[in-house]
């Protein structure tokens, strides 16, 4: 059998372990496996970069970042877009034949199954892989990457914790999850943050100015908020995406983080500052949760394989492995439910959303 693999979208940690989780199940449990390494996501694929990898290829990366394999952004609206008299999917259905592939697996985020719905509706044998430290893939209680990514950011709002005490301080920590809030909910709740801004509940300038002034009459003249790059105001959550960004533009602001703490600076008084820990939330080594995690996903999707359980991706429910049919989630967005267990209890515990 042979077996290509692609590493594809952002990188996160854990994609290493993951496919070493595969490769160790598919040498010992698939006669005759071979398996091809695609160069840069869904990009290899296209332009036919791969190679035979060879099973020391996959030892001691474990505990490494990133991927071995390389990966790139391919969007998912150019897929089908003709070019030279062949689109992107066309050139990966080529390439998939001419490499005489029986399956392929993508590890990838939401952008990804979507395009590997494209290439199952083609009649390749595609398994997926949920992959992102955003959360978002619909389906799967969690996906790898996420819970490293939930400890760095959580280091991060507890190095400046510290420092807003010693000043007196707003500090605002702006957390990766340009549409979903989920890493900034574990991170916020796991660094303890006073006010929480998810892109799933839409703030009031006002509330959170409150919440800060409330603090300082309590006598506690720092406040830490940890606000998700996707957040928005109240007045801008009935506005599309586009007209967002633009109106965004216009004012030179990508994200919120910075106007808001000028806002709260200017309305409260409290000196503010910003802290925007970026890619270190995508980078270094997976947290011991994903190493586990990621060796159980790269062997089930293994499993998948022999059994020849085609057009699925792998999802984790509770503490079981199982799939679903890719063309069932692509598309599909996990956000944030408002009913969240975590949400009510982190509010009775005084934590403000910004909404109230
Ligand atoms: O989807 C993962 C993610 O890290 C988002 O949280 C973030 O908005 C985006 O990728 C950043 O993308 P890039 O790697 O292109 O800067």
């Amino acid at each position: 059998m042979k077996i290509g693999i692609l590493t594809s979208g952002g990188d996160c940690p854990a994609l290493n372990a993951v496919i070493r989780g595969f490769a160790k199940y598919a040498y010992n449990n698939i006669k005759g496996v071979e398996i091809y390494g695609i160069a840069d996501g869904y990009g290899g694929l296209i332009s036919g970069e791969y190679k035979k990898m060879k099973p020391e290829d996959f030892s001691g990366i474990l505990n490494i970042g990133g991927t071995i394999l390389g990966t790139s952004r391919q969007p998912f609206k150019k897929m089908t877009v003709e070019e030279n008299n062949s689109t992107k999917v066309e050139k990966m259905k080529h390439n998939y034949r001419k490499m005489g592939l029986d399956a392929l697996l993508t590890l990838g985020g939401a952008g990804t199954h979507k395009s590997a719905a494209l290439l199952v509706a083609e009649g390749l044998n595609v398994i997926g892989l949920p992959k992102t430290i955003d959360n978002d893939i619909f389906g799967t209680d969690v996906t790898f990457g996420f819970h490293s990514a939930v400890d760095v950011a959580t280091e991060c709002i507890d190095r400046v914790h510290t420092t807003a005490a010693s000043h007196g301080r707003t500090m605002l920590v702006e957390i990766m999850g340009n549409k979903v809030g989920w890493l900034t909910l574990y991170a916020g709740i796991g660094g303890g943050a006073d006010i929480i801004l998810l892109p799933e509940i839409p703030y009031d300038t006002d509330a959170v100015c409150k919440k800060v002034l409330a603090r300082a009459e309590a006598g506690k003249a720092f406040s830490i908020i940890a606000i998700a790059e996707g957040a928005m105001e109240k007045e801008e959550a009935g506005l599309k995406k586009k007209e967002r960004a633009q109106k965004r533009q216009e004012v030179g602001d990508t994200t919120l983080t910075n106007r808001l703490a000028r806002e709260i600076n200017r309305r409260t008084g409290v000196e503010t500052r910003v802290m925007i820990p970026g890619h270190i939330q995508r980078g270094g080594s997976p947290s011991a949760y994903d190493r586990v995690l990621s060796t159980q996903v790269g062997a089930y999707a293994g499993y998948l394989c022999k059994e020849g359980m085609f057009g699925t991706t792998v999802a984790i429910r509770g503490e079981k492995l199982t799939h679903n049919n890719i063309a069932d989630i692509a598309g599909k967005t996990k956000w944030v439910p408002l009913d969240h267990p975590m949400i009510a209890s982190a509010r009775s515990i005084g934590v403000s959303f910004g909404d109230e």
